[in-house]
């Protein structure tokens, strides 16, 4: 429910993606929002007041004379009850008559008449979305603090193919939480790492563990929601990369160190929380290793780079977050392992709970003591992290 209590106005217009607008509010109202759908009449061509009423459990609005508003002033109304205006889909129509402050219909002086928040999610064929026309527009509504979310690229109704198409259901639901967030870390730059790391013991074996990525990829999309250039340097696992963030995909602890340590001088922040393999195969074979019928041969290990700690011994180091998982013992190890790597803070987490899964517990240790932060959604313990980092940023 991340949009609990929220209340969003959402601006239908005239385009086939109008029907994944339905969905649109399912998803809205599945995370606590109240939804208050108006359309304009192109819109109502591709699907009926009705179905959005249904969906939303509110009466649509189409018509800026509606005779159900008492003193006819819907366009203020409506707009004062919301938290934010969305309009998904937003032609290219209806974004050129916005940027020149047109207001001929109840949806654009909705646009114009409102006091909050306004994001607009484009959808139209390839063409029409480069066309110079529709591109200062956008300029324009970028200019005057709208938020664009999209386009999306790929088939396209018209049978083309190409940016045009609207984001996702659930991508436009992303970018309204992300929208709601604190900007704790504005402007700054931060590096993470997540994921296992892969130590090959021949082309189809190697050394891995069980972290999923989940904990750090929340922490990347908490950290972009809260408005910080986001750097992902992942090992190998099957998430979608979050919005807006930029992933570099590695394998072993060598690529890991290499991409970090190319990056860390540039970053503000950096936090370590991939299980990185503490060895590796010393000479890792060229090709597949056989059964030959005698004793399997033993493995030779060495010992990886330690990431965390090199960066943290940088002449000026980004602050370093670190992460530790233990089966037993948690304060004395974490406690240790900060002092070890020398770094600000650490954050605790028991295998049993991080590993996997979408919850997790965790303790941040730091100069000032320990701050358990409750079982809960991983995204929800990366917002609070984050706002720790932001903390301690601030007092650097
Ligand atoms: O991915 P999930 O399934 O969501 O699981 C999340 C997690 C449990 C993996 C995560 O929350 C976590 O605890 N990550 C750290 C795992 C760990 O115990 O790491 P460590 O004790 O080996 O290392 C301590 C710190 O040093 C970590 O920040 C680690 O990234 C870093 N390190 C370790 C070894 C190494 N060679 N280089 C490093 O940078």
């Amino acid at each position: 429910m991340e949009l609990h209590g929220k209340r969003i106005a959402l601006g239908v217009t005239g385009g086939i993606a109008a029907y994944k607008a339905a969905e649109l509010v399912r998803q809205l109202i599945r995370e606590g929002a109240s939804v208050q759908v108006a359309m304009t009449d192109a819109a109502t061509r591709f699907v009926t007041p009705v179905t959005f009423q249904a969906l939303s459990g509110r009466p649509v609005f189409t018509d800026q004379w509606d005779a159900r508003i008492g003193n006819n002033m819907a366009h203020i109304d409506l707009s004062r009850e919301a938290d934010a205006l969305l309009v998904a889909p937003a032609s290219a129509d209806f974004l050129a008559r916005i940027a020149h402050g047109l207001a001929d219909d109840l949806l654009s002086t909705l646009v114009l008449a409102r006091d909050c928040p306004l994001l607009v999610a484009p959808a139209m064929n390839r063409q029409m979305w480069e066309n110079p026309a529709t591109q200062r527009n956008i300029a324009t509504l970028r200019g005057d603090g709208i938020a664009i979310l999209g386009p999306g690229c790929g088939d396209q109704a018209c049978g083309e193919s190409g940016l045009g198409r609207m984001l996702e259901p659930d991508e436009l639901v992303a970018a309204l939480i992300a929208h709601f967030q604190p900007k704790l870390l504005a402007g700054c730059r931060l590096l993470l790492t997540a994921g296992p790391t892969f130590e090959a013991i021949d082309p189809v074996r190697g050394i891995t563990n069980l972290s999923s990525g989940r904990m750090g990829y929340a922490i990347a999309r908490a950290a972009r929601e809260a408005g910080a250039e986001v750097t992902l340097v992942s090992g190998p696992v099957a998430l979608p990369c979050p919005p807006g963030v930029t992933r570099i995909a590695v394998t072993s602890a060598q690529q890991m160190r290499e991409a970090v340590l190319q990056r860390a001088g540039e970053n503000d922040v950096f936090v370590g929380v991939a299980a990185v393999a503490d060895y590796r195969p010393a000479s890792p074979a060229t090709r597949k290793i056989k059964k030959d019928g005698g004793a399997p041969s033993p493995i030779e290990l060495v010992a990886n780079p330690d990431i965390l700690a090199e960066v943290a011994a940088l002449p000026v180091p980004p602050l370093c977050v670190g992460f530790a998982a233990e089966s037993h013992d948690l304060h004395d190890y974490a406690e240790k392992k900060r002092r070890a790597k020398k770094i600000p803070l650490i954050v605790g987490n028991l295998i049993s709970d991080g590993f996997g899964g979408d919850d997790n517990t965790l303790i941040l240790f730091d100069d000032e003591g320990q701050h358990p932060l409750p079982t809960a959604p991983k995204i929800e313990l990366a917002r609070r992290l984050v706002a720790r980092i932001a903390t301690l940023l601030e007092k650097r």
